[in-house]
């Protein structure tokens, strides 16, 4: 018999559901606890952590783990591991799986990253790094095409803006930098010169010395179909990608992860967790829009349903600085995960619509369904409670018969207002 582990999950959306689901396929697997069991579907896997989840009160989350003989801590998103969760948690006899603050700073802080970048030559758009909104404004005056703005702190996915002309860009700047729309996370600009291509997005598990290259994911940003409307967290993907060739994954192997996890080490940082390249395929070969230190989000949920291997395992390989030893597969089966989005979203997502047909959906072959934003209503239904509201995710013989499956599911679950993308997947 392996050697059960205790497992505490930190976050509760999409991500953290496809997550919990791999856990629970572990015969590794102890106790599972939650720090969000509002989650339904997160709630049927575990239990509920009944202490603060909060930074500040770091040691109550601490204690708990003590207690509970926590031996691996899961973190899903970012705020956290920019809060230093993965310092804070670990101890003599705890892992955390997740980089630590100074290494989470790759995604916490984008003008930081660039700077990471230029000095280990990864390719990446030109830009520059602005505390000033008037020589912001003057730099965007003086260039000759629109560039991106993009507030360097964590903006929850909306601090990015692709201007379609200059004027829209200082627009972007003076919310940013003098309505202060994200507080602090807009103190610092980088405005950054627009590149074209597909864009894909590349994960790595990195132990701190060797790097897992995932398969790739293909993510589907903007809210309307054929790429129209306004950037969202992720409206579905798929994955594999197949944009990407088998060379071109060597390349970003070769020209972009290695050199930044080589690069944080010259500093003195050692990169434990997911590594999440977003790339943008220019003429001139990939280029890095950004650096996530986590799983993407949806891309988290077409990635586990391929999972073969034990999440727990490699999970705790990983925190061993011991990847090199394990082996990683993957389903043949490609997926496809559909997301289904509250009215309103990504504004305003309005909460409280009752959600049915999941039951139905869930039966289908192949389908399983993360919830995202979802809660208990008061009489138990369980009604929408944020922008994503279910990630419906199927596996298929190839691409084409994920979708049909995912769609055949999606089109099964109802909530007024239902938002969701008609062309995940398709055309590639
Ligand atoms: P990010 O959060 O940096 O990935 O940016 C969100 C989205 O904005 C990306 O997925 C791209 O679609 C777009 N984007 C970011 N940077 C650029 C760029 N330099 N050129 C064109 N589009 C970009
Ligand atoms: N799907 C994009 C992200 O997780 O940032």
């Amino acid at each position: 018999m392996p050697e059960k582990v205790n497992i505490l999950l930190v976050g509760g959306g999409g991500r953290e559901h496809a997550i919990a689901t791999a856990i629970s396929r572990s015969p590794r697997v102890g106790d599972l606890w939650l720090t969000h069991p509002d989650n339904p579907g997160l709630a049927r896997l575990g239990r509920s952590v009944d202490v603060p989840v909060s930074a500040r009160e770091i040691y109550r989350l601490q204690q708990f783990c003590d207690h509970k003989k926590i031996g691996l801590v899961v973190v899903g998103p970012e705020e956290p591991l920019a809060e230093g969760f993965a310092n804070k948690l670990a101890s003599p006899t705890r892992v955390v799986f997740g980089p630590v603050s100074d290494a989470a700073r790759l995604e916490a802080d984008k003008a930081w990253a660039k700077q990471v970048m230029r000095s280990a030559s990864i390719p990446t758009g030109d830009s520059r790094t602005f505390t000033d909104f008037t020589a912001a404004k003057s730099y965007v005056e003086s260039r000759e095409e629109a560039p991106v703005i993009k507030a360097a702190g964590l903006a929850k996915g909306k601090g990015v803006i692709v201007a379609a002309t200059k004027e829209e860009a200082i627009v972007a700047l003076e919310r940013i930098m003098v309505q202060k729309v994200f507080g602090d996370a807009g103190r610092t600009v980088v405005v950054e010169e627009r590149l074209e291509g597909p864009e894909v997005s590349v994960l790595a598990i990195v132990d701190g010395r060797n790097i897992l290259v995932l398969p790739p994911c293909q993510d589907h940003k903007r809210l309307g179909d054929q790429d129209t409307g306004p950037n969202t967290g992720g409206m579905g993907a798929f994955c594999p990608s197949t944009t990407l060739t088998a060379e071109m994954m060597q390349t970003v192997e070769r020209e972009i992860l290695v050199p930044t996890i080589d690069g944080l080490r010259r500093d003195g940082i050692e990169y434990r967790g997911v590594l999440y390249a977003g790339l943008m395929l220019t003429p001139a070969g990939p280029k890095v829009l950004e650096f996530n230190v986590r799983f993407g989000d949806p891309e988290c949920q077409p990635l586990m349903a391929r999972l073969k291997s034990d999440i727990v395992e490699l999970m705790m390989a990983t925190c061993a600085g011991k990847l090199d030893q394990i082996d990683v597969e993957w389903s043949e089966q490609p997926a496809c995960c559909v997301v289904l989005a509250a009215k309103g979203y990504p504004d305003k997502p309005r909460a409280g619509d009752i959600i049915t047909g999941l039951d139905q959906a869930e039966k289908l072959p192949g389908v399983t369904i993360f919830h995202a934003g979802t809660k208990r209503g008061e009489k138990g239904q369980i009604v929408t409670s944020g922008g994503r509201v279910l990630g419906v995710t199927a596996l298929g013989v190839d691409l084409s018969d994920a979708r049909r499956r995912a769609y055949e599911a999606a089109d099964l679950i109802q909530f007024d207002g239902k938002v969701m993308r008609r062309d995940i997947g398709a055309g590639v």
